[in-house]
């Protein structure tokens, strides 16, 4: 990957001059099987643009309370899009039919009209789970009865796609617009696209500017980006092998909460119960002192990701850090209450 970006072809991206970026959008464009392709500085700036184009300001996006959307995209469709989300508590990450039927407003006078549908596949806060292919069906099938535009959060689409032993296409094919990461498992270190008609792509391309998205000589990243597109879905198998095995061992752990089976692909949330006053900040930060990195998402739940750079050896290192630390928390809360 290095090595292509240093020998990248470029030219200046912002007047579509740069053949290694063009190169990489058509490939995006016919892998995901759409008409079109931005490459923009990060995922949410995907996301942000993709809804952008689809939900009149003013309008409601129906959308999981768990979304990243939601969560960790500084309050932009609302800020910067005129977007009200409405949020539905789901139980898995996506809402069921019945309850988007029952959120859904027709434009009127005096209620707010629903104008789009966000959904995430893989799921990242359910714990990268994936969309079962079924339901996403019908849910688009839903929204195509209401006549409501669909955006995928696709971050990790490449991970539903090897879970479920489909191309990247089927899972994307019935959403107006999708945008996918060449960071994160397939390991680029900037990057991510959005795919959509070439009507749309074109206004993508005029929202990108306005956020301050375009860049000039961006081929040295493009570059990495097609390293990661042509193959980096052949490594993430692994990566979903190990982060099952990691659920395994923590499942084995007194104190730690998770269900291994419900682990489908490169992430894995556990519950902390541990005695004593020990938080998932507090495991999270006595685990990092010994070189494993892990996130705490509140006081008692903690995220982990398998990636590229964990081989077997790191896994089993972090296995073995993981128990060691849990064990001993638990030890001195043990003493301490004697
Ligand atoms: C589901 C999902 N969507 C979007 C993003 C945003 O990606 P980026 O960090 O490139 O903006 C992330 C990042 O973690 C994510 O998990």
């Amino acid at each position: 990957m290095r090595k292509a970006m240093a020998e990248a072809e470029v030219g200046d991206d912002v007047y579509g001059e740069d053949p290694t970026v063009r190169r990489l959008e058509e490939e995006a464009a016919a892998l995901l099987g759409f008409e079109s392709a931005l490459f923009v500085p990060s995922g949410m700036m995907g996301n942000q643009i993709g809804l952008r184009l689809l939900v009149p300001r003013g309008s409601e996006l129906l959308v999981d309370a768990r979304a990243h959307v939601v969560r960790f995209e500084q309050g932009a469709l609302a800020s910067i899009g005129g977007i009200q989300t409405r949020t539905l508590e789901t139980a898995d990450g996506w809402p069921t039919v019945e309850a988007l039927e029952a959120a859904f407003h027709p434009p009127s006078a005096y209620g707010v009209a629903t104008g789009g549908l966000a959904l995430e596949n893989t799921h990242n806060l359910a714990g990268g789970r994936v969309l079962p292919p079924e339901r996403g069906r019908l849910l688009l099938e839903w929204a195509r009865k209401r006549g409501i535009p669909v955006h995928l959060d696709g971050a990790r689409l490449w991970n539903a796609a090897v879970a479920l032993d489909l191309p990247p296409a089927a899972l994307a094919q019935g959403f107006d617009t999708v945008m996918v990461c060449l960071s994160k498992g397939l390991a680029a270190p900037v990057g991510s696209l959005l795919v959509s008609s070439c009507e749309r792509i074109r206004e993508a391309r005029r929202l990108r500017r306005e956020l301050g998205g375009g860049m000039r000589q961006a081929g040295v990243l493009a570059a990495a980006g097609l390293v990661a597109l042509r193959e980096g879905m052949s490594w993430l198998a692994a990566d979903h092998r190990r982060a099952r095995r990691l659920a395994e061992a923590l499942a084995n752990l007194q104190g730690i909460e998770i269900d291994p089976t419900a682990v489908e692909t490169n992430i894995g949330i556990f519950r902390v119960q541990l005695p004593g006053r020990n938080s998932a900040q507090e495991l999270v930060s006595a685990f990092a002192a010994r070189g494993v990195w892990m996130a705490a998402l509140d006081g008692s739940s903690v995220r982990f990701v398998t990636h590229r750079d964990i081989d077997d050896r790191a896994l089993e290192q972090a296995i073995r850090i993981v128990t060691e630390v849990v064990h001993e928390v638990t030890n001195a809360s043990r003493g301490f209450s004697r």
